[in-house]
């Protein structure tokens, strides 16, 4: 170890990896580097962030994370805490209402969220670099308009402003001015309500100073299901200019999931359908059949692929996702620690007593929940952007110190 080597005994290994690269790869001492990061992040934000508190159950940080700070709104179980967390961010606030997901999330982050997002002011929300929401989708209905001008209230925006979820969140963008948002959503938000929805939510952004990018991704590179989300990512143009040059993340390499990696080998004989729900379902799937649609139950009997999307109602008859047991046996459900390693938090629960709430709650919040691991993939792409910018704002001073020429004297 040279003497400018950083030695500080807490400091995670992976955190100790980056300061390692970041310093070398720069020709910069390690301790002006972490020193230039601290005042950095200090002067940027009014906070400190870099060995925050305690990521509870974080079991690994990629190494090219970046840190910085995030709220997490809408944040129903912490899928985007836990994915943003992995890549160096820290949670400076997160809201969500309802108290069973509070449960799961106290457990899981050692945090409870604070309640709902339209009792708490914008100005009260402390300053960060990314706001995180997967915000529930209401429509800007048009029927809903013509209803309210025939009663002679108000109408468009103004009457709606008061009601949308999407409207709080660009008041917090107003306020906090956050130089990156992500936001994610279902994929018919972008057709949703004659595609008004979208129109209105992209004005809206580009109205507040941002440069909006979206995409549909499918999960299913990640875990064994298909899940299709649209995932809006925006930059500050005061921030970050006209061209932040960001791009959604490519497709990982290396094996693709599988179904059957994610079973239970003992699953509890209660996640078997009874009799009577099978024959339902069954019959229902015929009835639709015949009319020509493809309503009906799922049933996964080729392990080595990927499953229907997991919803919100997957506790009420699993109907989506069954899982094969044999010609002998009636098919089954997933097993809840099945539906967490299908949503990807394998890591966080590894049994049943991992999960502080019900059945019927832990179903529906992994059925409303975001999978961490594409979380963390639009996180790093949008962390090279900001770390960029963070290079180019030092003009090179930060991490790389600039030689100091000798000044010539000029001898008359
Ligand atoms: C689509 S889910 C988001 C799930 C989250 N991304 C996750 O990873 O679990 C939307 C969440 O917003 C919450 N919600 C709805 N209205 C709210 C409000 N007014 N204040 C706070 N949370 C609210 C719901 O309870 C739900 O958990």
């Amino acid at each position: 170890m040279t003497s400018g080597d950083l030695f500080i005994r807490s400091v995670p290994e992976e955190l100790k990896e980056w300061i390692k690269e970041e310093s070398s790869s720069n020709n910069i001492k390690q301790n002006k580097f972490v020193i230039s990061a601290l005042q950095h992040f200090k002067e940027s934000s009014g906070q400190l962030l870099l060995f925050n508190k305690g990521i509870v159950r974080q079991s690994k940080i990629d190494s090219n994370s970046f840190p910085f700070s995030f709220i997490d709104l809408f944040s129903g179980i912490g899928g985007f805490r836990y994915g943003l967390e992995k890549i160096g961010g820290n949670c400076v606030f997160s809201s969500e209402w309802d108290r069973f997901a509070q449960q799961t999330y106290e457990h899981w982050f050692g945090e409870k969220p604070h309640g709902d997002i339209n009792d708490i002011s914008p100005d009260d929300i402390p300053n960060h670099d990314v706001l995180a929401a997967g915000f529930p989708c209401q429509p800007f209905s048009i029927a809903g308009v013509s209803k309210k001008r025939s009663l002679g209230r108000a109408d468009g925006f103004q009457c709606e402003k008061q009601g949308n979820l999407f409207f709080k969140i660009c008041d917090i963008v107003e306020a906090k001015k956050p130089p990156v948002l992500i936001l994610e959503n279902v994929k018919n938000l972008k057709s949703h309500d004659k595609k008004r929805t979208w129109l209105v939510i992209e004005n809206e952004l580009q109205k507040l100073g941002y440069i909006v990018y979206h995409k549909i991704i499918d999960a299913s590179s990640w875990v064994p299901q298909h899940r299709e989300r649209i995932f809006i990512v925006c930059f500050s143009k005061d921030v970050f200019g006209n061209n932040p040059g960001f791009v959604y993340p490519e497709l990982p390499n290396g094996k693709t999931p599988e179904f059957g990696d994610i079973l239970e080998p003992k699953p509890d004989e209660k996640y078997t359908l009874t009799d009577h729900l099978w024959t339902y379902l069954q019959n229902y799937k015929k009835k639709h059949q015949a009319k020509g649609n493809g309503f009906g139950f799922g049933l996964m009997e080729d392990f080595s692929g990927v499953s229907r999307t997991i919803s919100a109602r997957y506790h009420k008859d699993g109907s989506e996702i069954l899982i094969s047991q044999g010609k002998k046996k009636n098919p089954r459900r997933l097993t809840i620690v099945e539906a967490a390693r299908l949503m990807g938090y394998g890591d966080i629960v590894q049994a049943r007593t991992d999960i502080p709430v019900s059945d019927t709650q832990a179903y529906r919040q992994f059925g409303n929940s975001v999978v961490p691991a594409v979380v963390t993939a639009v996180g790093n792409e949008c962390i090279k952007v900001m770390k960029n910018k963070w290079i180019e704002q030092s003009g090179g001073c930060i991490l790389k110190p600039q030689r100091r020429r000798r000044k010539k004297i000029s001898v008359k």
